[in-house]
């Protein structure tokens, strides 16, 4: 068993809670949030009791892909503010006990980072050579059929340099060539930079790419991504007391100790989205989403924190940016909206690893309806309707898989009460409204005492202050079972026994002997419990934890 002493990394008994800027916090009327706004709200953050932020990337950026396409890693973006609000969100927060964990996006930058500019003007600049250029293919088209995430070829040509460039993402992002120490030189001059000023870390961005072999089609999890990651670790990391999570969409439970392996010297841990991709149709993706399956759900999340048992740790989450709203996938946002936001919340925050909340998911915001393509802001969702299009897809069966998966879901405003624009903006905001505004938002949740809030509060003040929870072991149980989501946690002859009913409908669930516990009710949603044996009947989205002596070390 690991880290049961006291003496753990801070990010162990923390949570993390997602900002995205341009959403969060409007401070000057011109409908794009910005820092200053975010300063406003850190009471909010600190009444949550949330350890640290991750920021999603403020820095200067055309905001192609929303800030994933950085222009000058060393700038803050006009519509977000200045590198004087930066330092000033990092002492502000810090003054709450609050890290800021930064948006690092470098396995690509912006087409307009001086770099690139540079890179185009002069083939001879020492820029040119940190992107990835390819003579045309025979045909005189790309170098190889390899398409960008976005839609389209991955390779764009120059035609004054009659090559063509690399990107794994918009033509706008063009990819950085890691293969060039003095690009990967100049990348960790910068990490250091932003490190010196008083961050708490990095979520790197797609990071799982930069080890590609463009000209081999190997993209994710290439030849060269372990060295790169372990001299960056090196040139960065090293004796600082930095969070480090690396955004990994091609991870699986037999390369995830490549990256956060104790004796590995990379990151201390990864996202995995075993439990996002298991939803998408295996050819049509994510648009063509898959219905809710609870023993596909537990069967990923429990496989993880069995993967990660004795060695590396788990980055727990079901939101952020680029997925729907948590409520509207998992749970139910009508009726039982309310009870089922902290069901799904019961059922992360108690596993082993380190919880991340997406703003508005303390208040179990919801997806959004789109109806006319106009209401789109996100390349991802533009680019692909204009595929679709091409190809003759009806408008309502596009319309069907954007409403259900596609990114703007998660990006319209916080919803802070129940002024117009939900009091995110007294201007024109740069995307719409949620309409359910009035009724959902963090001045009505945090009027209510059993509000989503105060169930948020509660589960983060768990993990602070109970040892059980940030480090007892994980122990599955009811595994095939179709409603009822259940697991242990166990520390030194205690137990932690967390039931969650994720359905709808009520449901009598026969308790296995291993999770059998009597003692103090930690956490619920419907109404205390202080036993779990027997039959228990569980009521529509019921969740509780209850702890008592137990487990393998216990009397029980
Ligand atoms: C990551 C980001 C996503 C972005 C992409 C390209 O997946 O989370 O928002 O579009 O990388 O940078
Ligand atoms: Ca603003």
């Amino acid at each position: 068993m690991t880290g049961a002493g006291q003496d753990v990394p801070w990010w162990q008994k923390a949570v993390g809670y997602q900002i995205y800027p341009r959403s969060f916090q409007d401070s000057n009327g011109d409908g794009i949030g910005d820092i200053p706004g975010i300063i406003a709200r850190l009471d909010h953050l600190a009444d949550l009791g949330v350890g640290f932020v991750w920021l999603s990337p403020v820095y200067a950026s055309p905001q192609v892909d929303m800030g994933y396409d950085i222009s000058d890693y060393r700038a803050i973006d006009p519509a977000y503010g200045t590198l004087d609000d930066m330092d000033r969100l990092i002492v502000e927060a810090g003054a709450r006990g609050i890290r800021i964990v930064m948006d690092l996006v470098v396995n690509h930058c912006s087409d307009r980072h001086d770099w690139f500019l540079k890179a185009v003007a002069d083939p001879s600049a020492p820029e040119h050579d940190y992107f990835i250029w390819r003579d045309p293919g025979p045909d005189g088209g790309p170098p190889t059929d390899a398409r960008s995430v976005f839609g389209g070829p991955a390779w764009t040509l120059v035609p004054e340099l009659g090559r063509y460039y690399f990107h794994q993402f918009a033509p706008g992002q063009p990819d950085l060539d890691w293969q060039n120490p003095d690009l990967r030189a100049a990348i960790h001059e910068m990490m250091n930079w932003w490190l010196d000023r008083g961050i708490g870390g990095f979520r790197l961005d797609v990071i799982d790419l930069i080890g590609k072999d463009p000209d081999a089609s190997v993209f994710a999890e290439g030849p060269d991504l372990h060295p790169f990651l372990r001299e960056m670790h090196d040139a960065a990391f090293r004796g600082r007391d930095t969070l480090t999570v690396g955004e990994t969409w091609s991870v699986t439970p037999e390369t995830a100790l490549l990256y956060c392996g104790r004796d590995r010297d990379e990151l201390d841990m990864v996202f995995q989205f075993e439990h996002v991709t298991a939803f998408h149709h295996p050819e049509r993706g994510k648009w063509d989403p898959l219905p809710f399956d609870l023993p596909v759900f537990k069967r990923a999340l429990f496989l993880w924190q069995e993967a990660l048992r004795d060695d590396g740790w788990n980055a727990l989450f079901l939101s952020n940016h680029d997925l729907p709203r948590q409520v509207s996938r998992y749970g139910d946002d009508g009726e039982w909206r309310v009870r089922s936001a902290k069901a799904l919340a019961t059922a992360i925050h108690l596993l082993r690893g380190t919880p991340f909340v997406y703003q508005g998911e303390e208040i179990g915001m919801t997806n959004t309806r789109f109806t006319d393509p106009d209401e789109f802001r996100d390349i991802e969702a533009i680019g692909h309707w204009a595929e679709a299009r091409a190809r003759g897809e009806e408008l309502e069966d596009f319309l069907t898989g954007v409403n259900a998966n596609g990114r703007d879901n998660a990006r319209t405003p916080m919803q802070w009460s129940d002024a117009p624009n939900g009091g995110f903006t007294t201007g024109r905001p740069w995307i719409g409204v949620n309409p359910n505004h009035a009724e959902i938002n963090v001045a009505a949740d945090r009027a209510d005492p059993d509000g989503v809030v105060a169930h948020y509060r509660r589960l983060i003040g768990l993990r602070r202050d109970r040892r059980i929870v940030s480090h007892g072991q994980f122990v599955a149980h009811a595994e095939g079972h179709p409603q009822v989501m259940a697991y242990a946690r166990e520390l030194d002859g205690e137990r932690l026994s967390v039931v969650v009913n994720l359905c709808a409908q009520p449901v009598s669930f026969r308790v296995p002997k291993g999770l059998e516990v009597e003692g103090e009710s930690l956490s619920a949603n419907v109404t205390p419990r202080t036993q779990v044996r027997g039959t228990l009947g569980l009521a529509p989205y019921e969740a509780f934890a209850v702890m008592g002596p137990g487990g393998e070390s216990g009397p029980g």
